[in-house]
């Protein structure tokens, strides 16, 4: 098993990432509480590049008010241990005074990356205002030190991945976005930190967001195509959750299809809340 460094500090990585010449480097951005979801991203990293670096960094900016930000697990003791075993070579887990200015701790305010409004508003964006800014702005910060030729996204957060890939075209970051594969427990929930927050009862549950999902992929291959059904079809299974939403979107716009029929290669997802621990579970397929 190869070496894994530590890193917390910007000067310590930026002068790490200077003496790499003719490196190929991949950049897996986490908020760490590391699971076999993101062990698959670095391991995609560790396959196609000389280099990778994991960053760990639970980014406040991102968070709301009223957010898990204080109670989002920190385990770095078990994230580098994962990230070693998948074969990163750094892991950079700076703390918040690291990351941002002093002054962003007085004024609570600080330059920001601020994706289009139209895809911010909707899905994630609309219960969350302002993450979508607080993500752009730590991904921008985080390619900016690490300078990495690829970056590796889970498809888990799909609508992060469609707002990162504009981000890179429109700010003319010269990074590849390479698109994970969502990693589920055998019971087919999607794996994710928050995960943890699960109690005994919406454990049982949790698993019906994802078979809603395939049922829903059924009935479209056996030629269901209106996305009012499709969407009703999902809710049936979603009883014992809080609804946040269920969509339908194109996978180019990322906006409902114009014609109220899906296309094959649409995106159905789902945003819900367990009754019990209230956590907020999201999960989508590729109809
Ligand atoms: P985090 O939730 O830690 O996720 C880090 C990356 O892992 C994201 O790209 C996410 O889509 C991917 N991921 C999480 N669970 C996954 C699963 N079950 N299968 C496949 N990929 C999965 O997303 C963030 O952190 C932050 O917003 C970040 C981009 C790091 C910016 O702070």
């Amino acid at each position: 098993m190869k070496n894994l460094k530590l890193i917390q500090t910007k000067s310590e990585l930026k002068a790490l990432i200077k003496e790499l010449k003719n490196v190929s480097t991949g950049l897996v951005p986490t908020m760490g509480a590391l699971h076999n979801g993101h062990k698959s991203l670095i391991e995609n990293s560790v396959k196609e590049n000389d280099f990778t670096v994991v960053s760990v960094f639970v980014n406040p900016t991102q968070f709301g008010p009223s957010e898990d930000y204080d109670k989002y697990p920190r385990t770095l003791e078990k994230d580098l241990e994962i990230a070693k075993e998948a074969g990163a070579d750094v892991v950079f887990a700076p703390n918040p005074k690291e990351m941002y200015e002093e002054i962003y701790f007085e004024e609570k305010e600080t330059t920001l990356v601020c994706p289009p409004y139209k895809y911010v508003n909707r899905l994630c964006g609309k219960s969350r205002p302002g993450h979508f800014d607080g993500v752009c702005t730590v991904v921008s910060k985080l390619f900016n030190l690490v300078k990495p030729n690829r970056a590796y996204f889970g498809k888990k957060d799909a609508q992060q991945l469609f707002i990162i890939k504009r981000m890179v075209k429109e700010l003319d970051f010269d990074i590849e976005i390479k698109e994970c594969d969502i990693v589920r427990e055998e019971n087919g929930l999607a794996i994710s930190s928050r995960n943890s927050y699960l109690s005994e009862n919406d454990k049982k549950q949790a698993p019906l967001i994802y078979l809603s999902l395939k049922k829903v992929k059924e009935l479209f291959q056996n030629g269901v195509n209106e996305a009012e059904t499709l969407i009703d079809t999902a809710i049936t299974y979603l009883k014992d959750f809080e609804v946040e939403y269920v969509e339908i979107v194109s996978k180019n716009d990322f906006c409902p299809p114009v014609s109220k029929n899906v296309q094959k290669g649409d995106i159905m997802l789902i945003a819900v809340r367990t009754k019990e621990s209230r956590t907020r579970l999201i999960d989508n397929i590729e109809l």
